[in-house]
């Protein structure tokens, strides 16, 4: 007790690195990359400063950049030439996101990641087929085990491309065994599953929706994404994608869920991963902006946070600035 213990003696300037608990690397970090086939040029996402969605020809060139930042994981997202019911360019063998990856991989040593799902790719922009009347009845919604198909074909053309990881978002029940078993069957036991599985029906993903092209045009998500409410649920799937053999673990958003980001760390041994989604970023830049927050110390500060509630993995669109400041 005061006056004997004095918690302020270990943090001098000598003591204090001796001591600290968390740190952040670049190796902690992975980076999203638009690929977009409708363009040409390399577009900037207003939202989102210095993000750009990129076309196929400039896929390797941005990855080149992010790893020169000292990054070396890219998740990947794909804007595709066109739409349908059932989001059929998720899974084309000569789908944008497919085409990315072979050229990533070629060009670069990138460890590369594709987030799984079907709203980029479908009309209707939810994360699956829906059902018959969901235009017209709200209380309708995506059709689970219809979906899994689906995704596990998405998944099986990013592997035959080359994926060194895919990451299945949707939020559909099974999606984690549904994948495991499509990747085995097609000979990718060693393709690993990095599973967004407790991620919530969350505002800030709006940023997101604008730069790939992925919100939905009627309805929302709230009957397959998590309602923000629950942390004991989170526990839950965490647990059912555990045991369906996901290798790690995401919880999303991560600033606002770091609760769950720490009872995910307690629930399971394997990797847990983090998305420091849109809205975070957009939030620090817009009040960076404004002269009302330091941007690098603020983003640096969000980061380390993430780590110390239990991360060791974070996806994140201050990848490359935080990286090249550590
Ligand atoms: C696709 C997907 C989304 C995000 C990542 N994958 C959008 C959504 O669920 O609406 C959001 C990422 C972000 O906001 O940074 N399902």
């Amino acid at each position: 007790m005061f006056p004997t213990d004095r918690p302020r003696r270990l943090r001098t300037d000598e003591l204090r690195p001796l001591v600290s608990e968390t740190t952040l690397e670049t190796t902690d970090l992975i980076a999203p990359v638009f690929v977009d086939a409708t363009t040409d040029e390399r577009v900037p996402i207003e939202s989102m400063p210095g993000h750009e969605r990129v076309p196929l020809s400039a896929a390797a060139e941005r990855v080149a950049e992010v790893r020169e930042t000292g990054v070396e994981a890219v998740i990947l997202f794909g804007i595709p030439a066109s739409k349908d019911g059932h989001g059929s360019r998720a899974f084309a063998a000569d789908g944008v996101v497919q085409e990315a990856t072979r050229r990533i991989t070629a060009e670069t040593d990138a460890t590369v990641i594709t987030d799984v799902c079907l709203c980029e790719y479908t009309d209707h922009g939810h994360c699956g087929v829906i059902e018959a009347d969901a235009r017209e009845d709200p209380t309708l919604t995506v059709r689970n085990d219809e979906t899994l198909e689906l995704l596990r074909k998405t998944a099986v053309s990013h592997a035959e491309a080359g994926a060194d990881v895919v990451a299945p978002s949707s939020m559909t029940d099974g999606m984690v065994t549904a994948i495991r078993e499509g990747l085995d069957d097609a000979g990718h036991d060693d393709v690993g599953i990095l599973s967004y599985a407790a991620k919530y029906e969350s505002s800030f993903y709006g940023p997101f929706r604008d730069a790939a092209d992925g919100a939905p045009a009627f309805g929302d998500r709230r009957h397959y994404q998590m309602d923000p409410a629950n942390a004991r649920e989170a526990r839950r799937e965490v647990r059912l994608d555990d045991q369906a053999g996901a290798d790690v673990l995401m919880v999303k958003p991560a600033l606002p869920y770091l609760d769950v980001v720490a009872a995910t760390r307690r629930e399971t041994d394997r990797p847990v991963a983090a998305y420091n989604v849109s809205g975070e970023y957009a939030m620090l830049h817009a009040a960076a902006e404004s002269g009302w927050l330091d941007l690098d110390a603020t983003a640096h500060e969000a980061l380390l946070s993430i780590k110390r509630a239990g991360a060791d993995l974070i996806v994140t669109y201050f990848a490359e600035r935080v990286a090249e400041r550590l």
